[in-house]
């Protein structure tokens, strides 16, 4: 069995007013069911792993909703962090505490803000990525890119290991300018990091402590003292000095110039839902004319709150139970939360993020 690490965090800015700090994406449920992406994320591991080797990294201010959304997974499990340190601290933790159980135990990491569409062939993909990693490599899913999206990290497959699927990846690039982003796709080699991995404890422990010395020296110690009288003592004081990287760009970027990352296709249906259009890409629209209601709000005859004449492609996320009635429109997408509305045509939904720089500008 494997095991399972969800680093949950960050706050999605490009889904406000849906996301917000205190409330961040994978708390919401983005699907037409009522689960969460943080909840479908730890099922969709169900065959691959038990609650008791399942570890969700999440913020001070985040750990009781997610003990609320997740009621098997033993209160320990819940690792909580006293401050945002971006994802290498966050997995990096998960690892050393797992390290002390069992050194050479296999771990996932998996984002808690993706959909999957087809979970038998995702739970492959994992299986397919166990081997590679009990040979001493960091795995990598791999997406086929269908555009030069920049959010992204992109692998340069190389050659094949053995017979299965698993390839060699001869360069790992997080998130390239648009420019390079666009001379990747176009030359068919790079694959998109999916944002999942797979991989022994001890090989990653020992990349990271390579490439990220004082990162690792500072996480061994929390590990430490993980569960002891001290734990908070330890990590009130180490913690804040942690560098604030992502595990991209402090481990894998380096480790695959090394030669230690590989990768498996993902044939899943994978979306990061990063802004409310690729919502559109995934949800399946509700109506005739195209339009897509996000969430399980109903109104008492158990219908969305929503009323449309003349209008298509839109993405309604009706949160707050309101009704929402949209007349003569088109490709919009209108966000109604209890404190805040978002309106905003679909070509522009990776621009919400300037919105919530303006807001934070305005303190
Ligand atoms: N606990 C914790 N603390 N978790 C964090 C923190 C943190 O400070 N920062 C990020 N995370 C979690 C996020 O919640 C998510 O589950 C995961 O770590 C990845 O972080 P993101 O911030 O969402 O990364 P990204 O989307 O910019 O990039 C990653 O994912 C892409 C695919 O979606 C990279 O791995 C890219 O290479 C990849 O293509
Ligand atoms: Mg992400």
């Amino acid at each position: 069995l494997l095991y399972a690490v969800i680093p949950a965090g960050g706050s999605g800015t490009r889904l406000w007013p849906l996301s917000r700090a205190g409330n961040p994406k994978f708390l919401h449920a983005l699907t037409g069911e009522p689960a969460t992406l943080l909840q479908a994320t730890v099922h969709r591991l169900d065959r691959l792993t038990a609650p008791e080797q399942t570890l969700v990294v999440t913020g001070v201010a985040h750990a009781t909703a997610v003990g609320r959304q997740l009621p098997d997974l033993p209160e320990a499990n819940v690792l909580v962090e006293p401050s945002p340190r971006d994802s290498c601290a966050a997995i990096g933790l998960a690892a050393a505490v797992i390290s002390r159980r069992e050194p050479d135990a296999i771990m996932g990491s998996f984002a808690a803000d993706h959909l999957v569409r087809d979970r038998e062939t995702f739970e492959r993909t994992i299986r397919e990525a166990v081997d590679g990693a009990r040979e001493g490599y960091l795995m990598t899913i791999g997406i086929t890119p269908n555009k030069p999206e920049t959010g992204y990290g992109y692998l340069r497959c190389g050659d094949e290991v053995g017979p299965g699927p698993v390839r060699m990846v001869e360069e790992f690039a997080e998130k390239p300018s648009h420019d390079v982003a666009l001379e990747y796709v176009a030359s068919g080699r790079y694959l998109w990091n999916a944002g999942m991995f797979v991989w022994r404890v001890d090989v990653f422990l020992a990349e990271l402590r390579r490439q990220q010395p004082a990162l690792f020296d500072g996480l061994t110690e929390i590990a430490a003292a993980w569960g002891g009288p001290h734990q908070d003592a330890v990590l009130g004081e180490v913690w804040p000095q942690l560098t604030r990287i992502s595990v991209d760009y402090a481990v894998m970027e380096g480790a695959a110039a090394a030669g230690l990352v590989a990768t498996v296709p993902g044939t899943f249906g994978w979306n990061d839902v990063g802004d409310f259009d690729t919502l559109g890409e995934v949800l399946d629209p509700t109506d005739e004319a195209g339009n897509i209601v996000v969430g399980s709000a109903k109104t008492e005859s158990g219908e969305p709150p929503v009323l449309f004449h003349d209008a298509g492609g839109l993405i309604v996320v009706p949160e707050s139970g309101r009704l929402i009635a949209a007349l003569g429109v088109e490709n919009l997408i209108i966000v109604d939360t209890e404190d805040a509305v978002l309106v905003c045509h679909r070509d522009r939904a990776q621009d919400v993020k300037h919105l919530v720089d303006k807001l934070k500008e305005q303190g």
